[in-house]
């Protein structure tokens, strides 16, 4: 692959080259896949790398195959450590996005009365933990208003900080229900003044966009490495500054690989974000993670951040003129999810359609964004999110689709 961000006045350069990267990703030349906010396509060396590990375990056992492959292994820190700005100690390995943000808040000893403050726009799971430890220990949600042009009002968010004290202020950075970027340094920058502890959501920005832990001065941060990073299912991590590790924040559920049994009485943690991952590995999927990270940091995540949000803007501009779509994303900065409303159509029949033309897309209802969705007054919504290996021509054959769908 090539990366090339020069441009000249009268022929701009590509900024990726695409055909290399297509060719390295067997299913653009199957599907036209606008659904990687729900999962990315692998590229070819991730698919190798998941497959080979595989093998190896076939032929010499699943534990002395990871014994093989610790290099393989400790580059899945390396490699996310690069790419999220700390260092490789700093990172834990978790299931899923969730299962990290849900380890994360048991590593906080919330009281009754103590606030939580979050956004409108905060992942649906997320809010669904706040209400649970709400009804488990009387904690108090208090979510910060919106701009009228859509996002998190920051100014006033920081207002409810100083005022309010929270015990954690959470952010998610994209949504899963609309195209929103959130302003989380802004945010960030509040909470390192006030010192309060900060949980950032980052699933559907990572790989989309760069991120770095240092300026946005969170104390966790959350992510998948399925969707925009390309890797394989049930992969995801989670930072945790050295801040949270010398306070010595740790999960409710600490294993024989988080902390040693030091006397029959008594227990160590890891001295590493270690101490919130588990024992139990999918070792496969590890090492095919961290080549997906190297792929994705090849690439560059300064072209990707360029090329991806300008390929869904077309894609939302043009979807917002045809009768009958309505273009739901709001905020001052936008991202690659592309969500539109379709009158007098219904969800399952409106995708299945879509997926008949080999067109992947996901739908969102009104239970995954209570708040963002009843502004909005939406129940449903068709979600489209291209990524950098998408082109142009992909975004038009999506648009004809919705036309004669649409007639
Ligand atoms: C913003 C956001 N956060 C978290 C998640 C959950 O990720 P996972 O399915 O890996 O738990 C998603 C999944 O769609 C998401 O969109």
């Amino acid at each position: 692959m090539r990366e090339n961000t020069s441009a000249t006045a009268t022929t701009p350069e590509p900024l990726l080259d695409l055909e290399a990267l297509r060719a390295d990703t067997p299913g653009t030349a199957q599907v036209v896949h606008f659904n990687n906010a729900g999962c990315g396509l692998l590229a070819t060396p991730v698919l190798n790398a998941v497959l080979q590990h595989l093998e190896l375990e076939a032929q010499i056992g699943g534990y002395e195959a990871a014994a093989a492959r610790t290099d393989q292994v400790r580059s899945f820190y390396t490699e996310l450590a690069e790419l999220l700005n700390c260092a490789p100690g700093n990172v834990a390995f978790a299931g899923s996005a969730t299962h990290a943000y849900a380890t994360a808040l048991s590593a906080i000893p919330f009281e009754r009365g103590d606030v939580i403050l979050a956004t409108r726009n905060d992942f649906i799971s997320n809010q669904l933990a706040f209400l649970s430890l709400r009804r488990r220990f009387g904690v108090e949600i208090v979510h910060a208003p919106d701009l009228p042009e859509g996002g998190v009002d920051v100014e006033a968010m920081a207002a409810l900080m100083r005022s309010r004290r929270p015990r954690l202020v959470a952010a998610t950075h994209i949504p899963t229900n609309s195209g929103l970027v959130q302003p989380i340094e802004q945010i960030g920058r509040h909470c390192r003044e006030l010192e309060l502890l900060y949980l950032v959501d980052a699933c559907q920005s990572v790989g989309q966009l760069p991120l770095d832990v240092a300026r946005i001065g969170c104390d966790f941060l959350t992510g998948t490495c399925r969707k925009f990073l390309r890797g394989p299912r049930a992969t995801g991590f989670l930072f945790v500054s050295d801040r949270v590790l010398a306070a010595g924040y740790e999960p409710l559920f600490i294993d024989m690989h988080g902390a040693r049994w030091t006397t029959p009485g008594n227990y160590t943690p890891s001295p590493t974000a270690s101490r919130f991952e588990e024992w139990e590995f999918p070792y496969a999927a590890v090492i095919g993670s961290a080549e997906a990270v190297r792929y994705a940091r090849r690439v560059g995540l300064d072209p990707i951040s360029r090329r991806t949000p300008d390929l869904a803007a077309r894609l939302r501009n043009q979807l917002d003129a045809l009768p009958g779509v309505r273009a739901l994303d709001r905020g001052r900065r936008l991202g690659a999810l592309v969500t539109v409303a379709v009158e007098g159509r219904q969800p399952q029949e409106f995708k299945a359609a879509l997926d008949a033309r080999r067109i992947n897309s996901a739908l969102s209802f009104r239970e995954f964004a209570q708040y963002d969705f009843g502004d909005k007054d939406v129940d449903w919504c068709v979600r489209l999110s291209p990524h950098y290996y998408n082109t142009e021509d992909e975004v038009e054959q999506v648009v004809a689709a919705f036309r004669e769908l649409t007639r």
